[in-house]
């Protein structure tokens, strides 16, 4: 008779959806995540491999705390993607050892954005060890939660350098001001609220005001430590005022990741000084390009270059952009577009108000 044993746990864990999924993928992470309570060789010659691939079968051999041989087994990794949702599966099976027992075993790993910034990790495991089952399920459930525990505070090294500088940027207290930006009402004046994007959320004012105004807002930044600041102030204001606030907050590198799905477009896009290389910036001008709807605006504001002689600080000048070079860009691409100049006050050296400008893009799809 088959008896089957099933463990399931969901972790949330402080890193992307992509950081994540290239952990899981990665043998030294595996390893990591099974020490010291089981330790894994590779029965290749040439050892692991860099990367687990889908499709192909690696044969380990394992050991309890090092020392007390487990046999060997099989690891066939299947992988699949659909949307935001990642699955890592596993059917390998016991070989030699006490590791033979295990006459059927399905591990699968699902990983999908919380909403709220973390990547959560759904993590289920079914096996069959015969008359072991129940002992050996004692065992999973001890190695699993210990697994789990692993990977929660082995999260943060799987970060890119670039978010990880974010992240430590907002460390410490509020970066902004906490309102939403001079420009965003008048960029959304005579808009439906519908299906908003925010790249580079930040700390969130922006996605809260948009909010409060009824549209459901998909707010993404590289920073985790920023989105979850957003959230905390969504949070705090749902319960002062009892009025609800659609938000999703999802951590990506909008340059290299995929922009969140469901929908697959949003009727606006906004981006607010995300100032970089010419080349970064282009790349995610098209990104957000190719998320707006048909009758979609894309919104666009940065630093005007002409700021730096107010005075104030701003970023080195090959990381800003003027009217000319958002024109350029974008003139093939959309239906319709305004690039201007918006002026506004802000504290500029001494605390003096002075006078700077926004350069704005307006673009209809
Ligand atoms: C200058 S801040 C602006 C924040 C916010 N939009 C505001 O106006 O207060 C730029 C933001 O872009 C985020 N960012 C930088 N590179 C990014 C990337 N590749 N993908 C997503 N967000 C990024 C940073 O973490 C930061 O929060």
């Amino acid at each position: 008779m088959l008896v089957l044993m099933k463990i399931s746990l969901t972790t949330q864990l402080n890193a992307s959806l992509e950081e994540v999924w290239a952990a899981l993928h990665d043998p030294g992470v595996f390893q990591s995540v099974s020490a010291p309570f089981l330790r894994f060789r590779a029965e290749a010659q040439d050892g692991f491999p860099e990367r687990w691939e889908s499709g192909k079968t690696y044969v380990v051999r394992a050991s309890a705390l090092g020392l007390l041989p487990f046999g060997t087994q099989e690891i066939n990794p299947v992988t699949s993607s659909e949307g935001m949702r990642r699955q890592f599966r596993d059917n390998g099976r016991g070989l030699t050892g006490a590791l033979a027992a295990v006459s059927s075993f399905q591990h699968t790993m699902t990983l999908e954005p919380s909403g709220v910034g973390p990547t959560t990790l759904h993590d289920t495991l079914e096996f069959s060890a015969g008359a072991l089952t129940p002992l050996m399920w004692l065992g999973f459930r001890v190695f699993w939660s210990l697994r789990h525990a692993a990977m929660r505070s082995l999260a943060s090294q799987w970060r890119s350098a670039e978010a990880g500088r974010w992240d430590s940027r907002y460390a410490g207290s509020a970066m902004w001001s906490g309102k939403p930006n001079a420009a965003l009402e008048r960029a959304v004046e005579g808009l439906t609220p519908s299906h908003a994007l925010e790249v580079g959320a930040g700390e969130g004012a922006d996605a809260l005001w948009l909010a409060e105004q009824g549209w459901n807002v998909t707010a993404t930044d590289l920073s985790l430590a920023a989105l979850t600041r957003g959230e905390a102030q969504r949070q705090s204001r749902v319960t002062r005022d009892h009025h609800p606030r659609m938000i999703r907050w999802v951590t990506l590198d909008a340059v290299n990741d995929s922009l969140p799905t469901p929908p697959e477009k949003y009727d606006l896009v906004v981006n607010f000084f995300g100032h970089g290389p010419k080349e970064v910036r282009e790349g995610l001008w098209a990104a957000m390009a190719g998320v707006v709807a048909p009758g979609g605006r894309l919104v666009i504001v940065g630093h005007s270059p002409n700021d730096v002689a107010a005075g104030v600080q701003r970023p080195p000048e090959d990381m800003m952009f003027d009217t000319r070079e958002l024109t350029d860009f974008f003139a093939p691409l959309c239906e319709s577009l305004t690039v201007e100049q918006w002026q506004r006050e802000q504290n500029g050296p001494g605390d003096q108000p002075v006078t700077v400008a926004d350069v704005v893009a307006l673009i209809q799809f």
